[in-house]
């Protein structure tokens, strides 16, 4: 499974990185709001930073809503590093330029997924990877694991490439059952990746190898 991390914030990604874990970054234009990241030119620089941290696929949100500007908007960004990956969005003119930056060998990721059916349409146009917001789903009482399971299963069915990468991730029991249910990607806060390491039993064990080794050293 690949570990993403979802932010704009440098130190969160440059400490992600020194743990060893990390493959990816996805961004969105609010996590690039809430950096202060504003304007055409600082977020292109904003986006070769991250590049230059990470050596993994990078996720940069296209802001047009028509094909022609999503596509002018895409290629700009796919020219900044072979690392992007042309973020895109769950609708008509998003499905038709996913379409079209696949057949041009661009990667991309179709965002804002809430359903199987759009799921399916987004591996049919060529999505590289397709993103499902499990934690917004449950925020609206609906099972957002459920989600990732039927999409993993109907891509399984039908051998798509796209990837399931599980996006909105609150949580660390979120993130080990779309371990569980096989989604290929998970994208979560640094605070989700680093509460993997935690348990009270690790603590108190180790605590305790310690006293034990310090008093044979008296
Ligand atoms: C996905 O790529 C989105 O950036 C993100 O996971 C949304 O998460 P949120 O629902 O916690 O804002």
């Amino acid at each position: 499974m690949k570990f993403f991390i979802d932010t704009a914030n440098l130190q969160d990604i440059q400490e992600a990185s020194d743990l060893g874990v990390l493959d990816g970054v996805t961004t969105n234009p609010s996590l690039m709001a809430k950096e202060g990241i504003f304007g055409h030119d600082n977020v292109m620089a904003h986006y070769k930073k991250i590049c230059e941290i990470v050596d993994g696929d990078i996720s940069a949100e296209v802001i047009a809503t028509d094909f022609d500007e999503i596509v002018r908007e895409g290629e700009a960004l796919a020219d900044l590093h072979p690392n992007i990956v042309v973020k895109v969005p769950m609708i008509r003119e998003g499905i038709k330029a996913i379409r079209y930056f696949s057949d041009k060998g661009i990667k991309t990721n179709c965002t804002l997924v809430f359903s199987a059916g759009q799921a399916l349409l987004a591996a049919k146009a060529g999505a590289t990877y397709v993103s499902p917001f499990v934690g917004r789903l449950d925020d609206v009482s609906t099972n957002g694991l459920n989600l990732i399971e039927q999409i993993v299963q109907i891509y399984d069915n039908y051998g798509y490439q796209t990837e399931v990468l599980a996006a909105s991730v609150r949580h660390v029991m979120h993130l080990v059952q779309c371990a569980e249910i096989g989604a290929d990607v998970v994208t979560c806060p640094l605070s989700v990746i680093t509460g993997l390491l935690k348990h009270p039993l690790t603590d108190s064990g180790l605590a305790t190898f310690l006293a034990d080794h310090a008093k044979g050293n008296k």
